[in-house]
C-alpha cells in the first residue's frame, strides 16, 4: 500500500502525539517525536537533556541547532522503504528549512504536512486534562477516560502522571510561542503545495481515521 511521509502540525494539545500513535499502529509508520525525545534525553540527564530541560518546564523551545542535529542522526537511520511521521518537528522557519535540506541530500519526497486545527479553549481544556503513562507512554485524558494522577495505566499498570509543561502558566506559554514561532510554518507549506488542514476537534476516532486516509492518497 502507497503511503506518504509525513509532518503533524498544529498548537499543543492539537492530538499530534495521540494520532501519531494510531498511524504508527495501523500504518507502520516511524514516529519521530522531538518532544518525545527530548524527554527521554532529560530523564537520562544526558548532555541534550541538561541542555533542554528548563526551556522545555517553561514551555520554551529548545535551539533550533540542538534539535535539528536531533531529526538529522534519526533520518540518517531510516531505511529507503521506510515511512517517518514527524511530530513536534519542524516548530521555526530555520528548522523547517533544515529538513527541506536534509531530505534533498537523503534523496526523499518533501512530506505532507497536516495541519490540526484547533482553538485555544480546547487546547487548554485537553491540556489541563491530560495524564501519561511512564510506562508505555500511552496518553490519556481526565475528561474522557475518567483516570486520574497515581490510577493505574489499563495498558500496562503504570502509575500516571501529569507532565511538568501541563501547568497553567506554561500551557498559556506555549500558545504563545505556538503563535508566533510555528503558526506561520502553516503559510509556508501552504506557499509550497504540501499543506493540508484538518478539523482536530472532531472526535479522536473521526481524525485519524481522516489522516489515514490523506497518508495513503496519491500526490
Ligand atoms: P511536545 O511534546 O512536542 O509538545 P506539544 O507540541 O506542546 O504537543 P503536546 O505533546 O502537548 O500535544 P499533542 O498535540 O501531541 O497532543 P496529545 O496527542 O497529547 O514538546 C514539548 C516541549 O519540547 C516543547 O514545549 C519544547 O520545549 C520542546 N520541543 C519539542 N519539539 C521541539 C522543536 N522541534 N523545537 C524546539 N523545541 C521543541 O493530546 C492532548 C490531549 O488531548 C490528550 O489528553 C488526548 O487524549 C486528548 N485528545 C487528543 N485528540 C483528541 C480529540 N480529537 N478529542 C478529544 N480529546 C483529544
Amino acid at each position: 500500500m502507497a503511503q506518504r511521509d509525513l509532518i503533524l502540525l498544529g498548537p499543543p494539545g492539537a492530538g499530534k502525539g495521540t494520532h501519531a500513535e494510531y498511524l504508527k499502529e495501523h500504518m507502520s509508520y516511524t514516529h519521530l517525536s522531538t518532544g518525545n525525545l527530548l524527554r527521554a534525553a532529560v530523564a537520562r540527564a544526558s548532555d541534550l537533556g541538561k541542555q533542554a530541560q528548563g526551556y522545555m518546564e517553561a514551555g520554551e523551545l529548545v535551539p533550533d541547532d540542538l534539535v535539528i542535529d536531533l531529526v538529522g542522526e534519526r533520518m540518517e537511520q531510516l531505511g529507503c522503504g521506510e515511512h517517518f511521521l514527524l511530530d513536534g518537528f519542524p516548530r521555526t522557519t530555520g528548522q523547517a528549512e533544515a529538513l527541506s535540506e536534509m531530505l534533498e541530500e537523503l534523496s526523499r519526497e518533501q512530506p505532507l504536512v497536516i495541519n490540526l486545527a484547533v482553538s485555544d479553549a480546547e487546547v487548554v481544556r485537553r491540556l489541563s486534562g491530560r495524564r501519561m503513562c511512564p510506562g508505555c507512554a500511552t496518553i490519556y485524558n481526565v475528561h474522557r477516560d475518567g483516570l486520574d494522577i497515581g490510577d493505574k495505566c489499563p495498558e500496562c499498570g503504570g502509575e500516571l502522571y501529569q507532565r511538568s509543561d501541563d501547568q497553567p502558566e506554561a500551557i498559556h506559554n506555549r500558545l504563545e510561542v505556538y503563535k508566533q514561532d510555528s503558526a506561520p510554518l502553516i503559510e509556508y507549506y501552504q506557499k509550497r503545495g504540501q499543506l493540508v488542514t484538518v478539523d482536530a476537534e472532531q472526535g479522536q476516532q473521526q481524525v485519524s481515521a481522516e489522516l489515514a486516509d490523506l497518508a495513503r492518497r496519491e500526490r
